[in-house]
């Protein structure tokens, strides 16, 4: 194990005063003739540490003009109770080696602060940041916070297939997984002959693990997977990604009131763990120039207000009612678009909004129907500024009445032999939902582009790194 200490545990108070050795990248170098400082970080804490150099230590003045921004170091020394205000310890430089150099004239992070345009263009330094670096432990935490509410909830992690045969959404937005030559693939009789590719069938990268997720539930009760999910849609947008981590709680014997409840209490139960352990990250974030107003005291609402639940229908009459005109018009049948979710969300309630019984026509095959014939069980929960960070349902689980959906919405009904079967043998009503991970870090930093909350977001037209 490394011996350096991290910032993180002397900012947590978790390390003694005394001697120790630090290593990490230089924010600031400030010399004078007395006393030089430098500020340090190694990426752990919001915090920079203060260390405090004298100029007459050996071999300080030979690298003195190499310690810029950007450079890395290693040093040893004494962490002491700081005299000076704002700080609550600094390092007394014993020995000191400069790793790496940063040429201040080619180092494209200066000191000032750089636009969430100009890191995107970086981002094999952006993690460097304070920023991209309190995004990334907050998206730690979040993880962490992920796994500990369903561990302790009775729930089991699940590892469901990157590369799939099933479409889940059946919107065929899907990334094909071949080893045949692009240019060049067999064909019989004119078409492509996947009999002869490496799965000997059409593959793709999944959209979603709920379908694999079900198999397993139905064995095991409570199932939830965390994962990388792929769409091919061609969604230049602030809130898609072509490739974003989804959480897919999956139980036997939820209903759809069951499953609502426990999407809001796992949402209201992230965000209370991500805000204490994550508290400095969340208010660095809050107090950048892009922040909203009241950004975490919004949070911590949210965390203790229960979500208001409305009806398909009922958010069509308050849209008909609203007396706004919207760019796509507002009519029974529609799927809500942004300029609908937004206005539910960020007008009408002011808060989060758990959209029940949609119209089966634009939902997935697999929701299960409403004795109205005309409605599916699913719920999509909305949230201000950002619309929807949640998609479920209760799941179809009578065979008769699933089977005539796939033939009605002309799905390959071989295709699906298997999920019919799951309804043949020892069916139960069961419910589940997706939870976007990137939407739901962009709800906990107050960022507005999906694109700063994963380190190397992949969309249309790119997938450096
Ligand atoms: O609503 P979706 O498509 O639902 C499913 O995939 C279901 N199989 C989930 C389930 O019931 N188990 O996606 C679920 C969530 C969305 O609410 C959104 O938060 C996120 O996944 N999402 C995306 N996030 C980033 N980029 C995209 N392109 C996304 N598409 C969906």
């Amino acid at each position: 194990m490394a011996k350096y200490v991290a910032i993180r545990d002397i900012v947590q108070d978790k390390v003694p005063v005394g001697f120790l050795e630090l290593a990490g990248w230089i924010r600031t170098h400030r010399q004078s003739k007395r006393v030089s400082f430098i500020e340090l970080t190694d990426g752990s804490a919001v915090s920079n540490l203060q260390l405090v150099v004298d100029p007459q230590l050996s071999g300080y003045a030979e690298v003195a003009p190499k310690l810029s921004t950007g450079a890395s170091i290693r040093v040893s020394g004494e962490l002491v109770v700081s005299p000076a205000k704002g700080q609550k310890y600094e390092f007394q430089v014993k020995t000191l080696e400069l790793l790496g150099e940063a040429d201040p004239e080619s180092y494209p992070l200066q000191k000032k602060g750089h636009s969430l345009e100009f890191l995107r263009e970086n981002l094999h330094l952006r993690p460097r940041t304070a920023t991209m670096g309190a995004v990334l432990r907050v998206r730690s935490a979040a993880a962490f916070a992920v796994h500990k509410y369903f561990t302790e909830r009775g729930f089991f992690y699940l590892n469901t297939p990157i590369i799939s045969t099933s479409d889940c959404e059946g919107a065929g937005e899907m990334f094909h997984v071949s080893t045949f030559d692009a240019e060049n693939p067999p064909r019989v009789n004119g078409k492509i002959d996947y009999s002869q590719d490496f799965f000997k069938e059409p593959a793709s990268l999944t959209v979603s693990g709920q379908l694999e997720g079900e198999i397993c539930a139905m064995g095991l009760s409570k199932i939830y997977t965390f994962g990388p999910t792929f769409r091919a849609e061609n969604s230049n947008t602030t809130r898609h990604l072509a490739e974003f981590w989804m959480i897919e709680p999956e139980m036997a014997f939820y209903e759809l009131s069951d499953n609502i409840e426990l999407a809001q209490d796992f949402v209201q139960d992230v965000i209370r763990q991500v805000m204490t352990a994550s508290s400095s990250e969340l208010e660095f974030l809050a107090s950048q120039e892009w922040a909203q107003q009241g950004h975490i005291e919004n949070l911590q609402k949210v965390a203790e207000t229960a979500f208001t639940r409305m009806d398909y229908t009922d958010a069509i009459k308050i849209l008909e009612a609203s007396g706004k005109t919207f760019e796509y018009p507002v009519s029974w049948g529609i799927d809500l678009q942004s300029e609908h979710e937004r206005f539910l969300t960020d007008e009408y309630v002011k808060g989060p909004v758990t959209v029940i019984n949609y119209p089966k026509d634009i939902k997935a095959f697999y929701m299960r129907l409403n004795e109205d014939n005309k409605t599916v069980r699913a719920m999509d929960l909305l949230v201000p500024r950002l619309g929807e960070i949640i998609g479920g349902s209760q799941r179809e689980e009578r065979h008769d009445v699933l089977l005539a959906k796939i033939r009605a919405m002309g799905l390959d009904e071989s295709a699906y032999w298997w999920y019919l079967e799951l309804r043949k043998f020892g069916t139960v009503p069961h419910a589940g939902f997706g939870l976007g991970f990137e939407r739901l870090l962009m709800y906990l930093t107050g960022l507005q582009n999906i694109r700063d909350v994963i380190a190397f977001p992949r969309f249309p037209g790119f997938a450096k790194f």
